[in-house]
Order: structure tokens, then sequence, then C-alpha cells
């Protein structure tokens, strides 16, 4: 379904104006882009064939992660270099962010809802992609990304209305956009933006944009009272608009006014458009399907690889496995857990602790799988409350089960590398990062057959339960510990996941061809 408004002339001549210029293209030219007229100073390279895509996200890696949707936007635009688009990404100035190397580009940038002013400035680092950053310090200066013990920023919705502003004001001024790659729903609000208030701006005549849906159970909800505060106009208070159960949500908003849809992975994207995993939004999903791809996630080989990776005690390949024995004692060691578990199967977990990831599973199944004779090594933050649950579990079990609760992107690495197998029990997941990591590092994933988790783990390289109790999650560590006894067929498993491919490479052609289509040239 196309996404335009049908009686808005300024879209109507944008789009003629497009068609026109591609028409006419003269070798050489500077090709379709309206804003070629207005912008005679872009660089000659500059030509219709390539998209130039800002993708604008709350998180980009490495410098603001508190999860997979930071490496994905963190690595995702050097891929699509390699087709020939010109990526940026805008990310919002938070505290934690190390300014080292970055330069202001932006002085005074602006943005009102309604009569609130928001003065914002824009930083830029260069490499390896330009990363713009939103400063506003009384907006994102702040000890957490979202929130602090667990508790949302009451003023989440005016942070990322700002945010989402700013990212068009960085449209509008410093990167020429034809494609607004939107990630989740704190920039939900560019779309409707777009859309709505900033219909008639020529500025943003012919660009379309692309929203990503990384975990529908993030919803970006606020009391319906907060529209009037962000300059939008009622009417996107409607059941195919913002509105969702009495409240607004920036998701529902995105997934209303985007003009094509993704998310990211095959089996997510229809497994969203269905009761059991749509959070209320199936419908709305289902209402857009046409628009709606699963485009898998890639990893970058770059950071996570135990040949060449960073942070690990020792490196280790397919054909030379000895490195990761040094791993895995070095991470029994920094667990406290005792060197007979050298022999045994050790399972590694690094997560967000949260509904999501199979918490309560695990601790259900946790006495069973250490009377397996098996150890266990956690790294996770998140829930208080699930945080308090593998505390117990490590405290019931304390010659088996070692828990780090913190957040630690050098011991995350270590964990993939030390531990024989990796565990994922999660009730939903879009994609998953961390068991294609382990893929590369020899650590053979036990996860539940859900999202991308089971788009990418086949038998032969990892082991998949599909009912969401810790029974299943149970037979299933305990099929791989079965299969652990054998070492040579064990290590053939290993090698068969380590040989496995998920680069970038075919998902970012994926989203090329998106961006292509997106800017009327597919
Ligand atoms: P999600 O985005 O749902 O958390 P993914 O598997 O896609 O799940 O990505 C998780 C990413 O976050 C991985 O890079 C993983 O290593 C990292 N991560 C998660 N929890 C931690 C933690 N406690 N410490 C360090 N890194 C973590
Ligand atoms: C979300 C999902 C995870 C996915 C990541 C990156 O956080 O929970 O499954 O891999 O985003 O897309």
């Amino acid at each position: 379904m196309r996404c335009r408004e049908p009686d808005n002339p300024f879209t109507k001549l944008g789009e003629d104006l497009v068609a026109w210029q591609r028409f006419h293209r003269f070798p050489g030219g500077p090709g379709c882009r309206l804003t070629q007229a207005r912008r005679p100073g872009l660089p000659a390279c500059y030509n219709s064939d390539v998209a130039r895509v800002l993708m604008v996200s709350p998180e980009c890696a490495p410098l603001a992660k508190t999860g997979g949707l930071a490496d994905v936007v963190g690595s995702l635009p050097t891929a699509l270099g390699a087709y020939g688009d010109e990526v940026a990404v805008v990310t919002p100035r938070y505290r934690a962010i190390d300014m080292k190397g970055m330069r202001r580009v932006y002085d005074s940038l602006p943005v009102y809802l309604g009569p609130a002013r928001f003065d914002t400035s824009i930083y830029l680092a260069a490499e390896p992609f330009p990363l713009y950053l939103v400063d506003c310090p009384p907006l994102y200066d702040r000890k957490g990304f979202y929130g602090e013990a667990g508790v949302d920023y009451p003023d989440n919705h005016i942070r990322f209305a700002v945010f989402a502003r700013a990212a068009l004001g960085v449209a509008r001024r410093l990167f020429r956009t034809d494609v607004l790659h939107c990630h989740d729903w704190q920039s939900g609000l560019v779309p409707v933006y777009l859309k709505t208030l900033l219909a008639g701006d020529p500025t943003f005549l012919g660009v379309k944009t692309l929203f990503s849906v990384h975990n529908l159970a993030y919803q970006g909800l606020f009391p319906r009272t907060a529209l009037a505060e962000l300059a939008l106009d009622p009417g996107v208070y409607r059941p195919d608009g913002m509105e969702f159960f009495g409240r607004i949500s920036y998701l529902r908003g995105g997934i209303a006014f985007a003009d094509a849809l993704s998310t990211v992975s095959p089996t997510y994207a229809r497994e969203i458009q269905t009761p059991e995993y749509g959070f209320g939004l199936d419908g709305a999903l289902r209402g857009r399907a046409g628009v709606l791809s699963g485009i898998l996630n890639g990893a970058d080989y770059r950071e996570w690889n135990p040949e060449t990776g960073p942070f690990i005690p020792a490196h280790y390949s397919a054909d030379d496995l000895s490195g990761k024995r040094i791993c895995k004692r070095e991470l029994l060691r920094e667990f406290g857990l005792p060197e007979a578990a050298m022999e045994r199967p050790l399972i590694g977990i690094v997560s967000r602790f949260t509904d999501q990831k199979g918490a309560d599973i695990l601790v259900e199944a946790a006495g069973g799988i250490v009377a397996e004779d098996v150890y266990l090594v956690a790294l996770g933050t998140g829930e208080p409350k699930y945080e308090e649950l593998f505390r117990s579990m490590a405290a019931r079990h304390p010659d088996r089960i070692a828990v780090r609760i913190g957040y630690d992107n050098p011991l995350a690495h270590r964990v993939e590398a030390g531990a024989d197998l990796f565990l994922m029990p999660s009730r939903w997941e879009p994609c998953g990062l961390n068991q294609i990591y382990s893929l590369r590092y020899g650590t053979v994933p036990v996860v539940r057959a859900t999202g991308g988790l089971d788009d990418t783990i086949e038998d032969g390289i990892g082991f998949k339960f599909v009912e969401y109790t810790g029974q299943a999650l149970l037979e299933a560590v305990r099929s791989a510990v079965r299969a652990f006894a054998d070492g040579d067929a064990w290590r053939e498993t290993m090698r068969r996941g380590m040989a496995k491919d998920f680069s970038w490479k075919k998902s970012a052609a994926a989203y090329s061809a998106l961006y292509q289509r997106l800017a009327g040239r597919g």
C-alpha cells in the first residue's frame, strides 16, 4: 500500500518531478533527485543510482548500546557501502558517549514543539561512517539512555519527539536524504511528522521512510494528553494512526505512517502478524503486510571473531581449536567455578534480563540442568526481579552456576569464546545476535525455535526446542549434553557452526534493494 496523502498537492508534485527528472537524466548528470537542482555544490560522484540513507536510531555501537539494535546500526552502514549506498546515522548525544574525535557541525538547531523550544546542536563523528549526534543536554545528558533503576524517564515522549525533529533537521541541513531508515519506537515520530506537520514542506518532497521494528514489545506508549506537547494534529489519534488502546504509541505511529516496514528476521515478520506475538499490533501489521519485509540481521565478524577479535585470552579457529580451551579455563577462573568443569559442558548466557529472554523457564529447569553434571555462567542485567532470580539460582547451586549482574562487553566476548553451549530460551526473539556470534565462536547454541533463532539455528549446528516450558528447555539441554560426550562428533558440530556465514552481505543487499525501490529506482 502506498502511504501518501492522496490530496496533498506537494506530494503529488514531488512524485511527478522525480519521475520527470528520472526521464530526463543525462549521462553523468545529477540524476533524479529533486535536491540536485537546489544543491549544485554536491560532490560529482553523487549520482542517481546512489541512495542516500539517514538511519535514525536511539543506539549505535560502540558508542551507545543496550542490545542488538546498536550492533545492527553500528555495522550495517559500513556493509551498505559495498553496494554504493551513502549511509549516515543520527543518534542522541547521551552522557555516556565518548566525544573524542567529534566536531560540532551545527551550532543551533532549535526544535519547536508548540510553544516549547529545545535548543539542539549537532556533532559529527566522520569514521567509519558519518554519525550525527543530537546534543541537547537537558534531554540527553543523563545517566541512562531511557531511564534509571528500571524506571523510564517521565519525559521520554519529549526526548524522542525532539530527537525525531532534530533528525529531520539533520536531513534538511546536513545530510540530504532519499530514505530515512527509522529504528524502533524512539524514531517512530519521524514518519508521523513527515506525513502530517511537514507534509507540505518542499525539502522533504519525495523523501521516503522505512521503519524497522527490532522488538514489538517496546512500543513507546504515552498518555493521550501527551499529544498536545508534540505539536501533532489531534487527528493522528485514531485507530489507524497513533492510537493504541486509549494511549498514543510511537511504534504504532511508525507502523501507520512509514512508507515501508521491516523487521529483523523472516519468521518474526510472520509471527508479529499473529495475536500470539503481535502485542496488540498484529492487526495493524497485517493491514500493512504488503510493505513489510523480514530481513535477517548480519553479524560484524570484525568484532565477533575468535581468530582476531578483541577481549579474549586466546585466539582460535576451526582448524585449531586449542585456544578455545584456554578461553574456557580463563572463563571458569573469572567466574570462580571449579577446574573440574573443564571436562564437562559449560553453558554460557549473555542477555538482557527481561520477560523476553526466558529467565522464568530457565529457573524452572536449573535443578535438572545441574543434575546433568553441567556448569553455567550468566552475564546480564535488566529487570530487578529477573536479576534476583538469577542471583538466587546461583546461590542455590554455587559450585555449578555463577552469575555476573551488569553490562560488560569484553566479558560478553569471553563468555562467547569460553563456553561450550550458549543458551537462549527466549519467549520471543526478533532476530537475536548472540546465537549468531556463538556459532562463529564454536559455542553450540541451544535455542527456543522462535523468530530469528528459528531462522538461524538448524539441526547439525545447534539444538532447538519449541514449547515455552522448563521441561522442553531441559530436554534440549540433555540432548546437547549427550552429544557433547562424543568429542569428535561434537567438534564437527562446532566446525559446521563456525563455517556458517551470517555476515551482512546478503542482508545488506536486501536493504539496499529496498532503499532503491523506495527511492523510486528499483
Ligand atoms: P537483544 O537486542 O534482544 O538484547 P541480541 O542477541 O540481538 O538481543 O543482542 C544482544 C547484544 O547485546 C549482543 O551484542 C550482546 O553481547 C549484548 N549484551 C546483552 N547483554 C549484555 C551484557 N549484560 N553485557 C554485555 N553485552 C550484552
Ligand atoms: C532487538 C531484538 C533482537 C534483535 C535486535 C537487533 O533487541 O530483541 O532479537 O537481534 O533487536 O535487531
